[in-house]
């Protein structure tokens, strides 16, 4: 008989966490619960007039109508080029780069240029929740290695070189980091890089927050430390531009993964939507420094999460020099004495769904990030709802401790 269940492969692959925490505090909100959603990975902001404008403009241009080509329009892959050589300061051309449906995408697409089934990719954990089961989907396996909050949840090359074997084929390097806010500071990622092109192997370096780093922590990326031709560069718009909605990302590589892409999207998603790329070259174009506006408001709050989550009785909180995330180990209050449904809690997927039905209160759990014990909070929402909602935790967690 034919099998008509969905693919192995497809059955093994989980929701987003982050995405699903934040539909179900959706759900609840539109219930009438007051809940305070610390799930989403997004700026709370709305795109900017200027983005919004020009792609209304271009809305109403016939140009934008019809299929245009599977890596971009050429002006917005020339504008991607030099926007990366400007804040890398590695010098990349248009023919570099592969415009895709959001970082997700040129994340998927760049890691299925260049696995074949079996290959290991290192992974440090905490990582973002999607990258293992992009591994996965493009035949790769996932070599995760470890951090914790007394390394501030940063690899070292002797575990990188731990974790090395003959089939191991590409790093992964986020900085700074969802979920810890992690950033490495540059002498940690000479020597990372160091360690990469010693080995011959790819490295995928994640940008996405770059324009997020804070007090003395500065933004390096590690191209500047690997040859081209071991290099892969992923970023997008999502972030420092508000346009998360609008599926705006990058892949920057070598002539041969661009070309893969280009035939991969080509038969998988044809062309980014012409309206969005637009939209993109408008926040390129741009020299109000957006970015630098929400990175002053986010360090704020930072501070304010900061300040409230290392008083809750039992959480060890690193403090986070980038991105929007603040990661605290919460091991200590994993002892059981807290209850669900008359269940001992020893675990933060209980805890997160305890807070979530006692205080209204929707977080993260560390599990979503191969980091069991710890939660996850995006402080990119308002001052006082950030205030209110941390309370709401620590009341809670006083009263129980
Ligand atoms: C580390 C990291 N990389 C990539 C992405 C992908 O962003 P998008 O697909 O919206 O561009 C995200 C989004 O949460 C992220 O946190």
């Amino acid at each position: 008989m034919t099998d008509l269940t969905v693919s192995r492969l497809l059955a093994s692959v989980s929701e987003s966490a982050p995405q699903a925490i934040d539909a179900l505090a959706k759900l609840y909100s539109s219930q009438g619960r007051p809940v305070i959603a610390f799930g989403a990975g997004e700026p709370d902001f709305d795109t900017p007039a200027f983005i919004t404008e020009a792609a209304k403009r271009a809305i109403d241009e016939p140009k934008n109508h019809h299929y245009s080509g599977p890596t971009g329009l050429p002006e917005l892959r020339t504008a991607i080029a030099e926007y990366t050589s400007g804040y890398s300061g590695t010098s990349f051309s248009a023919a570099d780069v592969a415009v895709a449906n959001g970082g997700k995408q040129a994340i998927f697409n760049t890691l299925s240029a260049v696995l074949n089934p079996g290959d290991e990719v290192i992974l440090p954990a905490p990582y973002w929740t999607s990258y293992p089961e992009q591994i996965k989907l493009a035949g790769g396996i996932t070599v995760p290695v470890e951090t914790d909050s007394e390394s501030g949840y940063k690899t070292t090359v002797a575990q990188l070189e731990r974790a090395r074997t003959p089939r191991t084929k590409l790093l992964i390097f986020t900085s700074p980091s969802n979920p810890t806010g992690s950033v490495y500071t540059e002498d940690e990622i000479r020597a990372i890089g160091r360690w990469v092109t010693e080995n011959r192997i790819w490295v995928m370096s994640d940008e996405i927050y770059h324009d997020f780093v804070y007090d003395a922590a500065s933004f390096t990326s590690i191209s500047r430390f690997v040859p081209r031709d071991q290099l892969i560069i992923v970023n997008g718009l999502a972030k420092s531009h508000v346009l998360t909605g609008w599926r705006l990302g990058w892949a920057i590589s070598t002539p041969a993964v661009i070309e893969a892409v280009k035939n991969f999207q080509s038969h998988t998603t044809g062309n980014v939507s012409n309206i969005s790329q637009r939209a993109a070259l408008a926040a390129l174009a741009d020299n109000s420094d957006f970015p630098g506006q929400m990175r002053a408001v986010f360090n704020r709050r930072r501070l304010i999460a900061y300040d409230i989550l290392k008083t809750v009785p039992g959480f060890v909180v690193p403090k986070p020099l980038g991105a929007f995330y603040i990661f605290p180990d919460v091991r200590a209050v994993l002892d059981g004495a807290l209850k669900l449904n008359g269940a001992p809690v020893t675990s933060t997927l209980q805890l997160s769904t305890l807070l979530l039905e006692e205080v209204d209160v929707a977080v993260v759990p560390g599990e979503a990030f191969g980091a069991p014990g710890h939660l996850r909070f995006s402080y990119a929402l308002d001052d006082s709802q950030l205030v209110e909602g941390l309370e709401r935790i620590r009341n809670f967690l006083t009263s129980h401790y």
